[in-house]
């Protein structure tokens, strides 16, 4: 945003393409820019828009496409808003893209992250009052919602702020947690004595705050704040700091429930919910960053991997968002409910998916048995494929994918539309190929995930089918305190995941002892074994040691054998109903003169006995434990990576989204 300062479309466009390439490291489907300006020869003024499908470049040359854009035309006074998009609500493409609209002619226009979960309902009212929605996105409920709120305004000399906070009011849901909202209007309005506003809200960042005390301190891609331009008539409102460092160091941090808005060149912050203590002024701070540091939004964090592991509590929270109703016990996912009767009367779950996806699988199937009452099959795609698997057209098949594009998974979605089998998408990715060609599905709200060695996918994957699990048994009355154990674990699980994460610093120590050696086992066995498998596959696939993820019902069928003083040993022990079982192969482990690493709750006495090492975990609910005993193996493969001196985020020879057979 800009004030008094002339410079051209062509100089303003490239500043905000620029602070989107540096954002693009969050992912993106699509991506879209609108500025407008001011000055004396341009008569009839409105906002440009301009949106693409696809990455920060293509929208860069689709700008330099557009032949009604005059490009050297200056302006005194302008505003510009971009943004990219990775979807949520609606297929990636150009019409989806931020900035919405309020209508053809541009009048406002808006950004958004986050979701708006009551748009539906607001959609339908303003459908009824004749405005036409051209997206499938709940941001343009936005849009559409200050226009109308704007041409039923009692007075003349509305203020931009008061129109735009009474618009908020209405909004709920992702939302009210405080993403961040900007919005641009077109000044022909005259509203009030702003000329050119552009008003943010913040986030609730209490989750980063929290964060922050672990020992990788960071600033989250989340955080909001604007930056006073060097040359004080300029302001640059951004979600990341790497959109606007190159511009100024110098920000404030806005809060929850501010507005902000920039009117006559001056910036003013006032709250939505007021109270006697609230002081609305808030202090100029001095970021302390190069752009190398902060660029990619790793901050801190040395890899995308590890930004992705310590984001679990907040990409955890996202994937419940909205959807459990902690007061009530109900879950509900919206883009299954409409076939809850046909999966409730079918044969069996088959569940599918490769590599952590399948582990994914594997971790629920039995909490899912328990809650549906239903057989459970998990498969790997492959494995699936080449058995010719019979399946039928009463069986409902789950098709597990971070990325949606899996090349095995797809395959085996496609073979069980063949025999006319229900499908179902659990993904990361909305408009890819497999929650596409899926009857149905859930998207698991994780957010972007970059690093190849998947690990906030898994435990949102994991999450998002105890939630379908719990929404099937909702009417079964001998399951009701079940159910109410599980929601009530759900709940606590962000800061217990917090809890986890403040071993880092411990787990940094175990890594130290084990980088030079050659294999790592993984034992365990119910709940836990999925984490056994998971971790086993993390630390081969970034630290290329020999790992194997072993079931201790098995051990004394074979891997007893490799059992001797040098070689390394994991154990998951929980307080589950495996646990007497687990001391069993405790015992057998160090008779053999093991020396068990044991991942244990914290009031577990009696393995930490004959433990060689202890990773003491907060304890939880049984089938909710395994998010929990992961995250260790998750931390402890990317320092023995680090360690071992490997580029965690790119092991060799794999990749992130394998698109052929
Ligand atoms: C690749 C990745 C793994 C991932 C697997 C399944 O092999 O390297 O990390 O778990 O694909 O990917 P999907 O996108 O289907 O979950």
């Amino acid at each position: 945003m800009n004030y008094r300062v002339p410079r051209t479309r062509k100089e303003i466009f490239e500043t905000l393409i620029r602070g989107l390439q540096r954002l693009e490291y969050r992912g993106y489907d699509s991506a879209g820019v609108a500025i407008d300006g001011n000055n004396n020869e341009v008569k009839e003024r409105h906002i440009q828009l301009v949106k693409k499908r696809g990455n920060v470049k293509a929208l860069d040359e689709e700008l330099y496409k557009q032949d009604s854009m005059d490009l050297k035309v200056e302006f005194e006074t302008h505003f510009g808003i971009a943004h990219t998009r990775w979807a949520t609500h609606g297929v990636p493409n150009a019409v989806n893209s931020h900035p919405q609209r309020s209508d053809k002619g541009n009048e406002f226009v808006v950004i958004h992250n986050g979701i708006i979960t009551n748009y539906k309902d607001l959609r339908k009212f303003l459908e009824s009052k004749g405005y036409e929605f051209e997206s499938e996105t709940d941001t343009e409920t936005i849009a559409k919602l200050i226009k109308y709120v704007f041409d039923n305004r009692e007075t003349e000399d509305i203020t931009f702020s008061t129109l735009v906070e009474r618009v908020i009011q209405q909004l709920e849901g992702a939302f009210a947690r405080g993403s961040p909202l900007l919005i641009g209007v077109r000044s022909k309005y005259k509203l009030s004595t702003e000329q050119i506003p552009v008003l943010y809200r913040t986030r609730n960042i209490e989750n980063v705050k929290n964060i922050c005390k672990t020992r990788m301190k960071r600033l989250d891609s989340s955080t909001c704040l604007h930056a006073v331009g060097d040359k004080a008539v300029e302001f640059f409102f951004a979600s990341d700091a790497s959109a606007i460092i190159e511009h100024t160091n110098r920000v404030v941090f806005l809060e929850d429930d501010d507005i902000a808005a920039v009117a006559d060149g001056k910036l003013s912050i006032h709250r939505v919910k007021r109270s006697a203590s609230d002081d609305p002024s808030r202090a100029i701070q001095t970021l302390q960053m190069e752009l190398q540091q902060i660029m990619k939004g790793k901050c801190n964090f040395s890899a995308f991997m590890q930004k992705e592991i310590f984001e679990q509590p907040e990409s955890v929270f996202n994937t419940m968002r909205g959807r459990v109703n902690f007061e009530t016990n109900t879950v509900l996912l919206g883009g299954l409910k409409d076939h809850l009767k046909e999966i409730r009367r079918c044969r069996r779950l088959i569940v599918i998916g490769c590599g952590t996806s399948y582990h994914a699988a594997v971790a629920t199937r039995q909490v899912l048995e328990e809650l549906t009452e239903l057989p459970v099959m998990v498969e790997l795609a492959s494995d699936f494929l080449d058995r010719n698997t019979p399946v039928f057209r009463d069986d409902v098949c789950f098709f597990i994918s971070q990325s949606g594009e899996t090349a095995d998974t797809l395959l085996a979605l496609r073979y069980c539309k063949d025999r006319r089998a229900l499908t179902v998408g659990v993904t990361n990715t909305v408009g890819s190929s497999i929650s596409r060609e899926t009857d149905c599905g859930v998207h698991i709200n994780a957010g972007p995930e970059i690093g190849v060695a998947s690990t906030k996918a898994y435990t949102s994957q994991f999450i998002s089918l105890v939630m379908f699990g719990l929404m099937m048994s909702e009417d079964r009355i001998s399951l009701q305190n079940r159910r109410r154990e599980i929601i009530h674990g759900l709940r606590s699980l962000p800061e217990l995941i917090k809890e986890v994460l403040s071993l880092d610093e411990k787990i940094h120590d175990l890594a130290l002892e084990l980088y030079t050696q050659r294999s790592l086992l993984v034992m365990g066995r119910g709940y836990n074994y999925a984490t056994c498998l998971e971790g086993a596959l993390k630390i081969k696939e970034i630290t290329y040691m020999h790992s194997e993820g072993i079931l201790a019902g098995e051990l004394k069928h074979g891997p007893l054998a490799l059992i001797d003083k040098q070689m390394p040993v994991i154990m998951v022990i929980m307080k589950d109903p495996c646990f007497a079982k687990c001391q069993n192969a405790l015992q057998q482990v160090t008779a053999r003169q093991g020396r068990p690493i044991i991942l244990c709750s914290k009031d577990d006495t009696e393995s930490s006995k004959f433990a060689y090492k202890t990773i003491e975990l907060p304890h939880t609910v049984d089938c909710l434990q395994g998010i929990l005993s992961v995250i260790p193996l998750q931390l402890l493969s990317f320092h023995l990576a680090v360690l071992r001196g490997y580029d965690v985020d790119f092991p060799r020879n794999l990749a992130k989204s394998v698109t052929v057979e």
